[in-house]
């Protein structure tokens, strides 16, 4: 009988507080000897990676990672430790495909779950946001981008804003293409993380509430890139009046006979 070669496991990890791990997560993980984790997870999540071999993926070429997967995969499956969700802004997924059939993916907590919790505030709300957009001012822009970041800015959408490079003032000017200056944003840095901080605003007033500070370390060349999230809807004030809930058992769940 040929044994069953070993798994390369995607592991979505969360957005850095590894109590958000899935149990999944956390049991395909304890499988694994090697792990591939941006220095941050090596670090937040220490006690679930003790004897294991470490690697940080960010300064190893493409071949060097699939190398390095290639030799510990002899003896124990390996993990990549994936930054919140594999679904969403996912530099891993050249090596998802290069290792096809042999790896396994498992889902986990995105930055934007993380955000919603800590707002306390689903991002579609009705009659107010219905359309949630996960968007990285980054990809407007080259050259060939077809749209702007501001096409997307307009009453009705939720924007939700990974890996901003633009400094505050010139990011709020382009969501004024679509948005009113009352419309609330927020700004998450670090979420799930022992220095969390939310800072909260309009577009009108963001950039006076924020200061000298800068988020998004823009202006930090050479360092670690600071994780923050944008969220900018009218669903982070307005209300769910609570007879539409009641509209909804009336109309749709009991008619259904759900329970
Ligand atoms: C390469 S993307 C990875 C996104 C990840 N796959 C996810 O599902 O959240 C990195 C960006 O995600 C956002 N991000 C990830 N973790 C975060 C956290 N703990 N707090 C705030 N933003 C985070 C930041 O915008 C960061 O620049």
């Amino acid at each position: 009988m040929v044994a069953e070669p070993y798994r390369v496991e995607f592991i979505s990890a969360g957005p850095g507080d590894p109590d958000l791990l899935t149990v999944a997560g956390a049991r395909r993980l304890a499988h694994c000897r090697a792990v591939l984790a941006p220095a941050q997870f090596q670090s937040s999540f220490a006690p679930l990676l003790r004897g294991k071999v470490l690697e940080s993926p960010f300064p190893l070429c493409h071949a060097e990672v699939v190398e390095w997967v290639e030799r510990h995969l002899t003896t124990a499956p390996v993990a990549f430790l994936i930054p919140g969700d594999f679904s969403v802004f996912n530099p891993f997924q050249s090596f998802a495909a290069h290792f096809g059939t042999r790896c396994r993916i498992t889902p986990g907590v995105g930055s934007q779950a993380a955000a919603a919790a800590v707002l306390g505030r689903a991002f579609d709300l009705p009659h107010v946001a219905h359309t949630t957009v996960l968007a990285s001012p980054r990809a407007f822009t080259r050259p060939d981008a077809p749209l702007r970041l501001g096409d997307y800015a307009r009453p009705g959408n939720t924007l939700i804003l990974f890996m901003n490079d633009r400094p505050l003032d010139e990011l709020v000017a382009e969501l004024r293409r679509g948005f009113g200056r009352d419309t609330p944003i927020a700004i998450l840095e670090r979420l799930a993380c022992p220095d969390q901080r939310v800072t909260r605003g309009t577009l009108d007033t963001i950039v006076d509430v924020v200061g000298n500070r800068d988020p998004y370390d823009i202006a930090q060349e050479g360092a670690e890139p600071r994780l923050a999230l944008t969220v900018v809807s009218d669903a982070l004030e307005g209300e769910e009046p609570p007879e539409w809930w009641d509209q909804r058992v009336r109309k749709l769940w009991r008619p259904r006979g759900m329970r």
